[in-house]
Formats: C-alpha cells, structure tokens, sequence
C-alpha cells in the first residue's frame, strides 16, 4: 500500500479551521454551540462530503462521517476526536484528531484500499468542560455513562438548557438515541497532541497512549457574610475568599501529601460576590479539577478535601457545600492496538514510546465500549490549551500516516470478506 500524506493540504485546511473563533488569531476560542462552532462544524462536514464520505449527526451534535467498507455489517472501526477549544487555546488540541483522521482516510483512499470494516470519522461534542461544566459531554453519552436524564439537567452559565442549545444548533431528536451498544465499534483510536512535554523532550515522534488518568470535578460554593470592606473589623469577618483562599491552600498541601506525583489538582475558576473593591465578598464559587493516574488514591485525596471542607467551614463560620460533577475511572488501552502502532512504527523506523495520557480525552469514553486506544504526536514544549500551541506540519503528517496505517489494519482485522 502506497500511503502518502497531504501534508500541505492538511496544514491548510487546520489553519482555516483556526479561523472560526470568536477571538481574533492567534487565539482560538470555539465554545459548542456558539456561532463560531457552529461555522466551524459546517466547515468539517463539507470537508467530509468533498470525500465522499457519509455524515450524520445525533441528538446533541456528535458527527459520524462513514467510509463504507465491503463487509459493512461489521462492526465499523471508529476514530476521531473533538474541535471545541476552550477560551485562549491554540489551533490543535482536538481538531489534528478530526482532520488527521480525514487525511487519513483520504491518503487510504488514493492508495486503493479498499476496509472491509467500515471507517467513521467522529466528531464528538463538547469535550471540552467550558459550557456545561463537564468534560466529553458527547462521548459520555455515547458510552452511556452520562443519562439522557442527567444531561437533560445540565444549564450553561446563563442558565440555558442543554435542550435549548442543541436544538438552537440544528440537533435534535429524543437524548436517549445517542448511546451506543457496545460492539458498535470493533476498535477506536484516536489521534492527538500529547499535551506535554516528554515526546519533544526525548526527541520521538510518536506516543502510544496505553492509560488514560482518572478526572474527578468538584464545583464548591462558599457563602460566608457580606459587609463594608472599612467597617467590618476583622475579628466580626465571615469572609468567603479568605476562606476560599485556605481551602485553595488547603487541596494543594493534600494533593502532594496524599497524592504522588501523578496526582495532580487545579482550581481553574472563582468567582467572587458581589465582587467589588469596597465590599467583603459573600460568597464565591469555585472549581476543583482533580486527577491521577490511579483512580483510588484520587479518590482518597478528593476525601481528604471534602474533610478539609467541613473544617474550614466550621472554624471559620462559613458555609461550604460541594456538588461533584464526575469521578471517572481511568481507561487502560487496548493491548491489540497498542501493539499494532508499536509494530507500525517499527516497521517504518519511526522513533515512539508507549506512555500514559494526564488529559482525559473522548477515548476515555469510547474505551467504555470498544477497544481503544491513541496515537500521540509531540507539540513544542508541551504547550497546549494556549494559543502558542504547535505541532510542526511534519509532526502532524507523520501522525496522518500512522493513523492510516492502524485504521487499515483494523479495518481488516477479523473480517474474511
Ligand atoms: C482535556 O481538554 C483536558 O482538560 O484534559
Ligand atoms: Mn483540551
Ligand atoms: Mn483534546
């Protein structure tokens, strides 16, 4: 099989997805369901028809664009990722997933080759938390580990449904269609940007992604008492920020000592009322994004932080409740497609390593149905979810062609028609 990437054609069409943010470049935001996701999901579909490729798309948006394979009533080989971003991110995170996959295929459609197994392209929604809080909204779905019931529930920040967005966006049809049956996909891979610095760093040019870490998301309000920031001495404050600032203190000190080194947290938001200079904040919101690559020691960290909840809460006559979004348990990849990557790097001389993913990505999801596993290419100095995120041309092709390779095999693998 002769496969050849179109590297430049590639790189073009990334950089025009770039251009659909509601922010002027180098910055890309693409919330789901804004105008600019929107334009931009147009975009991905007319890039997929040019291929000749069937589209469809769910109750809340995830895309499924087919090659047909010669044994269609196999079950197809899924790969794909997301083209949401959150606020201030660059141009790749997600969107090498979907357009590599696109290349892909199209370079195993110059070849000749011909899948047994049907090939489909996902393009899952919202995998990023930005809109409604929770991480891989579409893939969560689709594995069945988020309800239509819960997501029904779900309300962005203006306190707009899920219900109303979607349909907004042109998606619509009962939530209970999206899951899918497990067998529905043989296998799933999925392409990405490693996120971090250990490709670039040990000069390779692909990972191969053989455990997924475990995200856990807490929202925490604090509702302490208002006053004059002059008048209020300090000894009568309940002030909700210093206490928001101890509990921030507080999960930092618990996460290095109960943790390891791969148990990591972040308070990504706060939100402070009334939230002005002369006034003693009230009440504050906070976010808590807590992950390890061993679910139980997660586990135990996110106890100890609920016990330091109800610790400052008391000494500091401050109420402090928490809602928990999602505890999700980590994925172990296929060993099957892990060594069919392995085995194609080899055989091409391609310098790789096996390693374990610290961002969760829709595959997290999809390994809840399907064997499944990623192909990792660097980005320069492992930035990402930033706008001065960048994979080289070259790094994203070799990605391309790595993938073809492993959705041609898998497309083949088990079936005799
Ligand atoms: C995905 O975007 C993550 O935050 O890991
Ligand atoms: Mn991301
Ligand atoms: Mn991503």
């Amino acid at each position: 099989m002769n496969l050849q990437i179109d590297q430049q054609r590639l790189q073009n069409e990334i950089d025009k997805l770039a251009s659909f943010s509601s922010e002027p470049a180098p910055v890309v935001t693409r919330v789901v369901f804004s105008p600019a996701d929107q334009e931009a999901r147009g975009y991905v579909n007319k890039l997929f028809e040019n291929a000749g490729i069937e589209v469809r798309s769910d109750a809340i948006g995830n895309t499924f664009a087919r090659w047909i394979g010669s044994n269609s009533e196999l079950a197809a080989v899924g790969t794909g990722s997301h083209i949401d971003a959150i606020p201030n991110a660059g141009r790749y995170d997600g969107v090498v997933g979907v357009l590599g996959a696109l290349e892909a295929v199209r370079a195993l459609q110059r070849s000749g080759f011909q899948p047994k197994r049907s090939i489909e392209i996902l393009l899952f929604t919202a995998e990023e938390p930005t809109r409604f809080g929770i991480g891989c909204l579409g893939s969560r779905m689709l594995s069945g580990t988020l309800t239509p019931a819960a997501a029904g529930k779900l309300r962005d920040a203006d306190e707009r449904s899920l219900d109303e967005l979607r349909t907004e966006a042109g998606f619509s049809g009962p939530l209970e269609e999206v899951g899918l049956p497990r067998g529905y996909y043989a296998h799933f891979v999925e392409l990405h940007i490693e996120q971090g610095p250990l490709l670039e760093r040990e000069g390779l040019a692909i990972g191969i992604v053989q455990s997924i870490a475990a995200p856990a998301a807490l929202n925490i309000s604090i509702e302490g008492e208002g006053g004059h920031a002059g008048t209020v001495l300090m000894p009568d404050r309940r002030d909700a920020f210093t206490a928001a600032a101890e509990l921030a203190l507080a999960i930092e000190s618990l996460t290095c000592k109960t943790g390891g080194i791969n148990t990591v947290a972040t308070i990504g938001k706060c939100d402070l009322f009334p939230g002005a200079v002369n006034s003693i904040p009230s009440r504050v919101k906070l976010t808590l994004d807590l992950r390890d690559t061993d679910g139980p020691r997660r586990d135990a960290v996110l106890q100890s932080v609920l016990q330091a909840c109800s610790e400052i809460a008391a000494r500091r006559g401050v109420k402090i409740e928490t809602e928990q979004v999602n505890a999700d348990a980590p994925a172990h990849c296929s060993p099957k497609i892990v060594e069919t990557v392995s085995e194609i790097c080899q055989a091409r001389g391609i310098p790789h390593r096996t390693m374990v993913s610290r961002a969760y990505h829709d595959s997290l999801f999809l390994s809840r149905i399907a064997p499944a596993a990623m192909i990792f290419i660097p980005c320069r100095n492992g930035y990402s979810h930033r706008p001065d995120e960048y994979s080289s041309p070259e790094q994203i092709a070799t990605g391309a062609l790595v993938l073809a390779e492993t959705l041609a095999r898998l497309a083949n693998d088990g079936a005799v028609a």
